[in-house]
């Protein structure tokens, strides 16, 4: 299969990779950037074909697009890849504003092709058994719901203006999880955040820290929080409290906290550092997925519709943040009626 891949910065190198071990896609891989410098030094590595333009990509003639370049140019490489017929997958988001999703989403419906979108936790086997944990009635009717996300150490200062702030940016996992993992909807969230960290994010108009309560559509509670400040290591986990039981995501001898219990399990020694290190498993599967789907073999585990739900409860966050108050997710566009 002839995959495009636009895009060869942090998260394309390690896509780029592992479709180049994939037997389907392997050496017919073609690797683009804004900067070709950059695109032909990772084919040179993979034994992968560079384009010396996006441009080429698309007049060469491929199978699928996979799209790991800035979020910025996302919606625009979409449309070009809807336009042409072409499935794609791309890494979140599909536009930092609502208008741009949606205009984003109703083309791609319009042209009737594939869009994958890149939630990698969804191909993590700790958020998998949660799922069916919960599908399984084991946990009983769930009450409680906690999530977290928190990086190790805060992004550069340039990121953070076209990052779209904590909750569109990192917190639009969890709130993925939520959906996906208890199968409800979100109706309504109250949302607060601090900037008493380093002075970068004050300047941005951001928040290094964040904390949201929602409450789903059967009354269930959750909180989520997350922080780009956590020295200990990159904790993500999310826990399950439920009438007959309770069970934790992301708690193994690498989660980076240390009990003070004279008891309690020893501290990790080599603890999570980061996103590619701790889902590296899940990218990989869900690029294998992604293959299947343009092979016709399995279903779209993630289309445009459902990362435009985890942007919207984003969305909703950062007005209850600025506006200091509860926001109903009606109030947000895009929803289902
Ligand atoms: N799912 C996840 O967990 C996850 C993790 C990291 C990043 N991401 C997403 O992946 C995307 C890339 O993030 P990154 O950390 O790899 O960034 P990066 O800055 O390391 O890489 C981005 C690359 O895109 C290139 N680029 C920018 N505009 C381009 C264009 N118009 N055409 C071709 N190339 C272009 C840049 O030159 C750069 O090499 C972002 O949208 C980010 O939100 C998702």
């Amino acid at each position: 299969m002839r995959i495009g891949l636009i895009g060869t910065g942090r998260i394309g190198t390690f896509h780029a990779t592992a479709l180049s071990r994939h037997r389907e896609v392997g050496g017919s891989l073609i690797v683009t950037d804004a900067d070709p410098a950059r695109a032909r030094r990772l084919a040179d590595r993979l034994g992968a074909t560079a384009a010396p333009g996006v441009d080429q990509i698309f007049t060469w003639g491929v199978d699928a697009v996979v799209i790991t370049a800035a979020t910025s140019a996302h919606s625009e490489l979409i449309g070009r890849a809807a336009r042409a017929g072409l499935p794609v997958f791309c890494e979140k988001p599909i536009a930092l504003d609502l208008p741009g999703t949606l205009t984003t989403i109703a083309e791609v419906e319009d042209a009737g092709t594939i869009l994958q979108m890149g939630f990698q936790r969804r191909f993590d086997v700790g958020y998998t058994a949660a799922r069916e944990a919960v599908r399984s009635g084991r946990l009983g009717r769930l009450h409680t719901v906690r999530a977290m996300t928190s990086d190790q150490s805060p992004p550069p200062a340039a990121y953070l203006p076209q990052s779209g702030g904590l909750y569109r940016d990192t917190l639009v996992h969890d709130f993925d999880m939520l959906r996906w993992v208890t199968g409800r909807e979100i109706t309504d969230v109250y949302a607060m955040g601090s900037d008493a960290g380093p002075s970068m994010f004050r300047e941005s108009g951001d928040i290094d820290t964040a904390a949201a309560v929602l409450t789903l559509d059967d009354g269930t509670l959750a909180a989520a929080t997350a922080t780009r400040l956590n020295g200990a290591g990159y904790d993500v986990r999310m826990e399950l409290a439920g009438e007959l039981d309770q069970i934790g995501v992301g708690l193994d001898d690498r989660t980076p906290i240390a009990s003070t219990e004279p008891a309690g399990p020893p501290a990790a020694t080599k603890p999570w550092t980061g996103f590619l290190e701790r889902f590296g498993p899940a990218y990989e599967a869900e690029l294998h997925a992604f293959v299947e789907v343009v092979r016709g073999e399995r279903a779209n585990p993630c289309d445009g519709r459902e990362a435009l739900h985890a942007l919207r409860i984003a969305e909703a966050c950062e007005r209850s943040r600025r506006e200091r108050r509860a926001v109903p997710m009606g109030e947000i566009p895009g929803g289902r009626d």
